[in-house]
């Protein structure tokens, strides 16, 4: 077992755990005197493992869909919680993907004002970022995780074994953030190492993926530890997002079934292209990211015009006014923000 600790103004803020199996979980609930689990449908059986391993308070199965996403769902799990006595002694142990983590740590932020909460992810997405970091919340009025708050889980129980039965696509996904992480933080040549390791496919070792998301989830929990509240540094773990986040929106408004990672494995692309533009990155650096992607099984284009993104990302909730901070990548393993408009980062792209 291996632990990484989230460290904020000098004192343990949250701890990444990572262990090759379910079962190390079980002694890390015994300090809790009562623990509620809430469990993605699709991963009923992660939480039949801890619930064979712990005694538990209550268990409740949702239905993941961004969709659902909404206050609607976090609704339902405060009065699951209500009704089944939870008090702020208690623990919410969310077990799923990002949106579970996502709607059950909000609901735990936000009843009695809040109790404590815990994650086990269960894609690579919620692995290496979503579960890390303590930002929580739901979609709201068609714009993405646009109600939220950033409070730290006490732990984040990460285990390869559970990613057994992800959908390769759902893989693919977490691969695109996986690869972020380490174009913002490249010690050790690990993007390098990454990229070579999704292409050849030696992740299906369970060892060497639990090292990769390990690894991830420690520069992860490092820029928290600096940034907690999205000041500075913590802005770098955006990179693409910004185009990310339109290319989400537009493909829900046309119908179209683009996952969150798939946009993002776009949204860097478009950022690298961006750099290059903006004189901030050396020619090359956006095909050579767009053949890594390529070998790794990424999508490299979405079908929309870029100026149709423009809209979208001005209503991006990091928009200050007209202009966005952009996240923009000079080197593998080096971004720099530049604030300017989405008309300007458009135009430079067209
Ligand atoms: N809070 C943050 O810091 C943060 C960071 C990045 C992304 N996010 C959010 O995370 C969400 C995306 O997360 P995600 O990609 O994990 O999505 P998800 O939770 O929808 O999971 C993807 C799919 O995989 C299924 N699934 C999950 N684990 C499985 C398993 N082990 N076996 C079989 N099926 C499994 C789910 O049911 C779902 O169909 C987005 O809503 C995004 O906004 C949050």
């Amino acid at each position: 077992m291996e632990e990484i600790q989230v460290i904020i103004g000098g004192k343990t803020a949250s701890r990444v755990i990572s262990a090759e199996s379910i079962e190390a979980l079980a002694p890390l609930l015994e300090a809790y005197p009562k623990v509620f689990l809430v469990y993605d449908r699709n991963v009923a059986w992660v939480a039949k493992e801890i619930a064979a391993g712990s005694p538990l308070a209550g268990m409740k199965a949702i239905d993941t869909s961004e969709k659902a996403k909404d206050l609607a769902t976090v609704q339902d799990l405060c009065s699951w919680l209500l009704e089944a006595g939870a008090d702020r002694k208690s623990l919410l142990l969310a077990v799923g993907g990002g949106i579970t983590t996502d709607l059950a740590g909000f609901a735990a932020c936000i009843y009695r004002r809040g109790i404590r909460f815990a994650f086990v992810p269960t894609t690579l997405l919620a692995q290496v970022d979503a579960a890390i970091g303590g930002k929580t919340g739901v979609n709201f009025l068609d714009f993405k995780n646009m109600l939220g708050v950033i409070r730290q889980p006490d732990f984040t129980f990460e285990c390869a074994q559970v990613l057994q039965t992800l959908p390769h696509r759902d893989f693919l996904s977490g691969a695109a953030e996986l690869l972020k992480t380490f174009l913002i933080d490249n010690t050790g040549n690990a993007y390098e190492k990454a990229v070579t390791m999704l292409s050849e496919a030696e992740v299906s070792a369970p060892d060497t993926l639990q090292k990769l998301i390990a690894a991830a989830a420690s520069v992860k929990a490092g820029i928290v530890g600096r940034d907690e509240q999205e000041n500075g540094e913590r802005r770098h773990l955006n990179l693409g997002h910004t185009f990310a986040h339109a290319i989400e929106h537009e493909a829900r408004q046309a119908g179209l079934d683009i996952t969150h990672g798939e946009a993002v494995a776009v949204g860097i692309l478009l950022a690298a292209r961006l750099s290059e533009a903006m004189g901030l990155a050396s020619k090359g650096l956006a095909a050579r990211l767009e053949a890594d992607w390529t070998a790794c099984g990424l999508p490299t284009s979405v079908p929309f015009d870029l100026g149709t993104l423009t809209a979208a990302m001005t209503k991006d909730k990091k928009a200050e006014g007209d202009t966005i901070h952009f996240v923009l990548l000079s080197s593998i393993g080096q971004v720099e923000i530049r604030k300017i408009s989405a008309a300007e980062a458009t135009a430079q792209l067209l």
